[in-house]
């Protein structure tokens, strides 16, 4: 039963969506289990930068069927929006190749400007979300009042659509907030029913049915590990579960598919992040300029989804370690090694100083805001690294530091990603 699953090892933005796009190449299903537009997947493929933000990018090759799953929140204007872009660019997006479960739930406007109302409510405590809604969609799910994509397909969708525009208003006018008038956007869902009708599907028996015939199916997270609303850097988290436990629930799956399943953490071979909350190996000033970039190539780090330059630092392996062990994570991809060519040190933080005490596990509840990094430091290296393609093709500092790496992770990096290019990957052993 070949499930892979697919997660990001650190705070998101890892580089999830070409690692997807690589091995979809040989996948049945590729299928996201959580959160929604508020992720950001890159694939480079030649001319074409596919920004992908809902759609399993896995669909830019022509034999995967791409499933949106149970454990996701679905703005239907954007994913319109994508189905359009896709096809464009010469992706063919049909029912017969784009499977919605009924079970994932729908952003409407309501989610969006309660987003917006509630994140200025917390004014210096900001969560520094997407703003795409997805937080008070989630809220809504676990309240029992939310409205699911299959809700669609029932004579009293527009009804409940239209008290649910209402009660949100209770909350914006408490909030401040402009209310929402009801009528175009219960115009703007009629459309999307019809739109979206022939999509939705009972996507968790599809794949079930799938995995026991001996289909592939690669199961994509978004954002990451430390993002996870239940082991992350709460309260500065996502609202869903990014963690690979995660693929199983969002998509619907039970435990026996994922016997054997390989559980691969995509780590940057630097660290960032978005938003707000603590991280400990975040630099500042000309070194953090040097990782991050100018933001004139579609690869620096500036937020897919938000264009929000973000933050950047040093690769924390006590924070990979514990990505490790929650996802279960089998093996290890790194991506962005080409950015650290030309430093003349390279900085891993191998352990945290907390109270005069040294701890290589972080504190409980992952509270980092009392963690001060100790490094590890290693030497640099010059060659431009964009043109290797096998493991040995690496200058020797380049291979010492993954292998570093995986001595403190204690799982093998099977690739590392040298460029943007779609053909920009080193392979260990090519499994
Ligand atoms: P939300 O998911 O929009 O509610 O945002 C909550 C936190 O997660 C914020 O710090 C966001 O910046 C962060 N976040 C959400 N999605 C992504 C992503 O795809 N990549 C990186 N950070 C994200």
């Amino acid at each position: 039963m070949p499930l892979h699953i697919i997660v990001g090892a650190q705070w998101g933005d890892e580089g999830k969506g070409r690692i997807v796009d690589y091995l979809a190449s040989s996948a049945d299903y590729v299928a996201r289990f959580n959160g929604g537009d508020n992720a950001g997947h890159t694939v480079t493929i030649g001319d074409h930068i596919f920004k992908l933000h809902l759609v399993p990018s896995g669909i830019i090759h022509p034999q995967t069927i791409a499933i949106l799953g149970n454990g996701m929140v679905v703005n239907p204007r954007s994913l319109l929006e994508e189905i359009d872009t896709l096809r464009q660019a010469g992706v063919e997006v049909t029912p017969q190749r784009l499977h919605l479960s009924f079970g994932a739930h729908l952003i409407t406007p309501a989610h969006q400007a309660l987003d917006a109302a509630l994140e200025d409510a917390r004014g210096k405590g900001k969560l520094g979300t997407t703003g795409r809604g997805i937080g008070p969609a989630y809220t809504d799910k676990a309240a029992r009042r939310g409205l699911r994509l299959g809700d669609m397909l029932r004579d009293d969708f527009l009804t409940r659509l239209g008290e649910h525009i209402l009660e949100s208003n209770l909350t914006l006018g408490l909030l401040g907030a402009p209310e929402l008038d009801p009528s175009p956007i219960l115009d703007a869902f009629r459309h999307y029913v019809e739109q979206l009708r022939p999509y939705i599907a009972d996507t968790s028996a599809e794949l079930d049915a799938a995995l026991a015939a001996g289909k592939t199916v690669l199961a994509e997270g978004a954002q990451g590990t430390l993002l996870d609303i239940e082991h992350g850097t709460y309260p500065f988290v996502t609202s869903s579960f990014t963690t690979a436990p995660g693929a199983l629930t969002g998509l619907g799956l039970g435990l026996h598919t994922a016997h054997g399943a390989r559980v691969i953490g995509v780590a940057k071979s630097f660290q960032t992040r978005v938003g707000s909350g603590p991280f400990p190996t975040e630099v500042f000033g000309p070194e953090a300029e040097r990782l991050r970039g100018t933001g004139a190539n579609p690869w620096d780090e500036f937020g897919t989804t938000t264009g929000r330059p973000r933050r950047v630092g040093w690769i924390d392996t006590v924070l990979l370690r514990y990505a490790v062990r929650l996802n279960g994570l089998t093996e290890l991809v790194l991506t962005k090694l080409d950015i650290l060519t030309g430093l003349e040190k390279l900085y891993l933080c191998t352990a945290y100083r907390v109270g005069g005490e040294v701890v290589d596990t972080p504190p409980f509840g992952c509270n980092l805001y009392a963690c001060e990094p100790v490094y590890e430091e290693l030497p640099g290296w010059q060659k431009d690294v964009h043109a290797a393609r096998r493991w040995d093709d690496l200058p020797a500092e380049a291979r010492a530091y993954v292998r570093r790496i995986e001595e403190i992770t204690g799982i093998p990096v099977r690739h590392v990603s040298v460029g943007p290019e779609r053909e920009q990957m080193a392979g260990k052993n090519n499994t």
